[in-house]
């Protein structure tokens, strides 16, 4: 074990798995991301050490397993380290072929984008490869603008939507805290995620613009993750489709998320009968093992954009398309279709969403209920009313107290009671995701529902009592404590 003090100047590969915790927190704070130290403190998440992980099961360095529902926000539907996806890229290393090498036709792209072409629906054939899902959503914004060439130039929205945090696709990410204080292009539409009408209305008014139509493309999550798991009303996408021919305006839908099985399709707008004239993917394309993103559209649409040979190097990246990533993505992809990715997130995602709903019944008080579909589920958690007590704080700050660690002390409770990692969704902190990979079968997920029941059954007084003690007595609320370990 490498300690603080005993550090080389140079780490070696080889000196990495002997880092001691507290220098690699120290290195997170000194180099990374300090706050996000102090976030995983609160949720006590700092001091576990995660060694080895397989298909939904983590190991920690002291021996314990964890049981993993967050799977990298969606992108971990293979697992972690999926055997048939690790030998692709032994077997791609093994080859010596180039990795990195744009001026030669390479195989590893073309095969990977006829596959691609095979599996999405209607004509979405023309396939742009990148590293990530903010890259694929912007790679949709550019060759929409491209496709008008510049007269249309805005795009539509979902309130709560996310679709990365880079400058583009922070212009149509619905939470104002991702957006910050980058400046927002006021009059690009955000309409409430579900409501056919209000696109209707947004679309009519921009028909009637003095200089002509100015709205490019809607741009949609066919199911919304981080704004709370939110399954839209039968029929909407197929509405918005048609509205977006009817206008002229591409319909762009994002399914970083929900793409590769995990809402019970291989594509979640083919539940909806849709074929969306942009498709973005990314996360689990990967497997788990490589970094792959792709804006994927019709030739039509793509000959517009990028048809010439002017214009052939005008969207391009150095890493999008690089053979390894191919090579593994290409086996991803295969693994999903022949493991029946779709039929497992329905299967086992009706087990677990009963599993759930018996968990809601019995604790109505916490809880809402169960948000999505197949494997891309939400535990809704109510919200808690502070009865009126005469304590130092008053009943306003209790609550706050309650509104602020709730959520947070349930997810630690689950870490470190039960060996569940789950958190929360980043655009509504009161959904509880439950997004286990693919392969979990019913048998590794047996566990969540009588490990929920049993962190619910102490009571929002006892979670809260058991995980802010800490803070609550630094500030001098001793009998706030006392009260609510009495509850
Ligand atoms: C629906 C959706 N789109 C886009 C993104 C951005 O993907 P990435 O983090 O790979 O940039 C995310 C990330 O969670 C997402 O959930």
């Amino acid at each position: 074990m490498i300690t603080r003090s005993g550090v080389p100047a140079l780490l070696a590969l080889r000196d990495v798995p002997d880092l001691a915790q507290d220098t690699v927190k120290d290195w997170h704070r000194a180099h990374l991301n300090p706050a996000l130290i102090t976030l995983m403190e609160l949720g006590g998440y700092d001091g576990v050490r995660i060694v080895r992980a397989e298909g939904p099961w983590l190991e920690t360095s002291d021996g314990r397993r964890l049981l993993d529902l967050v799977s990298a926000y969606g992108a971990l539907s293979h697992g972690h380290n999926h055997p048939r996806v690790l030998a692709a890229a032994r077997w791609f290393d093994e080859q010596r072929v180039p990795d990195l090498l744009k001026e030669f036709p390479s195989p590893w792209p073309a095969a990977l984008a006829h596959n691609l072409a095979q599996l999405t629906p209607g004509d979405l054939d023309m396939v742009s490869l990148c590293n990530s899902g903010t890259e694929a959503v912007e790679g949709g914004l550019k060759l929409a603008m491209r496709v008008f060439a510049g007269a249309r130039h805005r795009f539509l929205y979902a309130e709560g939507s996310l679709h990365g945090k880079t400058l583009g696709s922070l212009q149509i990410t619905g939470r104002e805290k991702y957006r910050g204080h980058v400046r927002r292009f006021e009059d690009w539409p955000m309409v409430p995620f579900g409501d056919a009408a209000a696109i209707a209305r947004a679309l009519d008014e921009d028909a009637r613009a003095p200089g002509g139509p100015t709205i490019a493309g809607v741009v949609l999550e066919p199911v919304q993750g981080e704004g709370g798991v939110v399954v839209p009303p039968a029929g909407y996408l197929k509405e918005v489709e048609g509205l977006c021919r009817r206008h002229g305006a591409l319909l762009i839908l994002d399914e970083v998320q929900t793409a590769f099985g995990r809402t019970g399709h291989l594509f979640r707008c083919e539940a909806d009968d849709v074929v969306p004239d942009v498709l973005c993917v990314a996360k689990a394309l990967g497997g788990g093992v490589a970094t792959v993103g792709a804006t994927i559209t019709r030739p039509s649409l793509h000959r517009r954009a990028y048809g010439t040979v002017n214009e052939c190097l005008v969207h391009t990246s150095t890493f999008g398309g690089r053979a390894r990533a191919c090579a593994v993505s290409l086996e991803a992809l295969n693994v999903a279709v022949e493991e029946d990715f779709p039929g497992r997130a329905r299967r086992v995602g009706a087990f677990l969403r009963e599993e759930l709903e018996g968990v809601v019944a019995r604790h109505p008080d916490l809880l809402v209920g169960v948000r999505g579909t197949g494997l891309m589920l939400g535990l809704e958690l109510a919200p808690v009313e502070v009865p009126r007590l005469a304590l130092p704080i008053g009943r306003g700050g209790l609550q706050k107290i309650v509104d602020a660690y709730l959520p947070g002390i349930i997810g630690a409770e689950l870490l470190h009671g039960h060996g569940i990692v789950a958190s929360f969704m980043l655009n509504h902190p009161r959904v509880l995701r439950v997004y286990p990979p693919l392969v979990a079968t019913e048998a590794d997920l047996a566990g969540v529902a009588p490990a929920l029941d049993a962190v619910l059954s102490k009571g929002w007084p006892r979670l809260l009592a058991g995980r802010v003690q800490g803070a609550l007595s630094q500030a001098g609320l001793s009998t706030v404590m006392e009260w609510l370990a009495r509850w």
